[in-house]
């Protein structure tokens, strides 16, 4: 009776132990897998320089830009950013965006885009709030001012 409680007991321990031991499905799947890796970073970068130069409450500063190399410097940013482990081989955010004049209106449309193509291409909620809350603190270095009136002089 003794022996059949205590196998009992081991078994039901044995299996629990097993239970914790096995990898959760989150800590198996990066930032980046969940944005579709390689394709789908590249397809999600694509849709939002697109969208970018074509809304005319964001379009002003993409008028004469260079948008392949844009689309892969932005894609390595994202894909560093959400531990795809790429190497971002442009400019810091602060010297890149330095003398556009952007302001916090063009920024907060550029992130409503985003929020669209990653709605459009259906990634899931958690991923597109941990994407956006991984690039909110770059905007201290991307915003320059406030005053759209500033931005249009340009
Ligand atoms: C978190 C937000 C943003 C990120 C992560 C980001 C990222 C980047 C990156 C990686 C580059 C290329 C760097 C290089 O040339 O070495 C770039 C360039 C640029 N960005 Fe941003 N950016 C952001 C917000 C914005 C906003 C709000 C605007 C304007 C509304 C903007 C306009 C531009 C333009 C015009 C270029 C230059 C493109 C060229 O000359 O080829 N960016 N940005």
């Amino acid at each position: 009776m003794d022996q059949s409680k205590s196998c009992k007991t081991f078994l039901y321990c044995l299996s629990i132990a097993l239970l914790l031991s096995l990898p959760t499905a989150q800590a198996q799947t990066t930032l980046y897998q969940q944005l579709g890796a390689s394709a789908g970073v590249q397809a999600i970068t694509a849709d939002l320089i697109k969208a970018a130069r074509t809304d005319p409450k964001t379009s002003r500063s993409f008028a004469k830009i260079n948008e392949p190399r844009l689309i892969k410097l932005l894609a390595q940013q994202i894909c560093l950013l959400s531990d795809g482990g790429c190497v971002y081989e442009g400019e810091n955010m602060k010297v890149t965006h330095a003398g556009m004049g952007i302001t916090e209106a063009e920024f907060a449309g550029l992130v409503e885009h985003l929020r669209e193509v990653l709605d459009q291409r259906g990634i899931s909620t958690g991923a597109k709030n941990e994407l956006l809350k991984r690039l909110a603190p770059m905007k201290r270095d991307i915003v320059e001012t406030t005053k759209p009136e500033a931005a249009t002089t340009q």
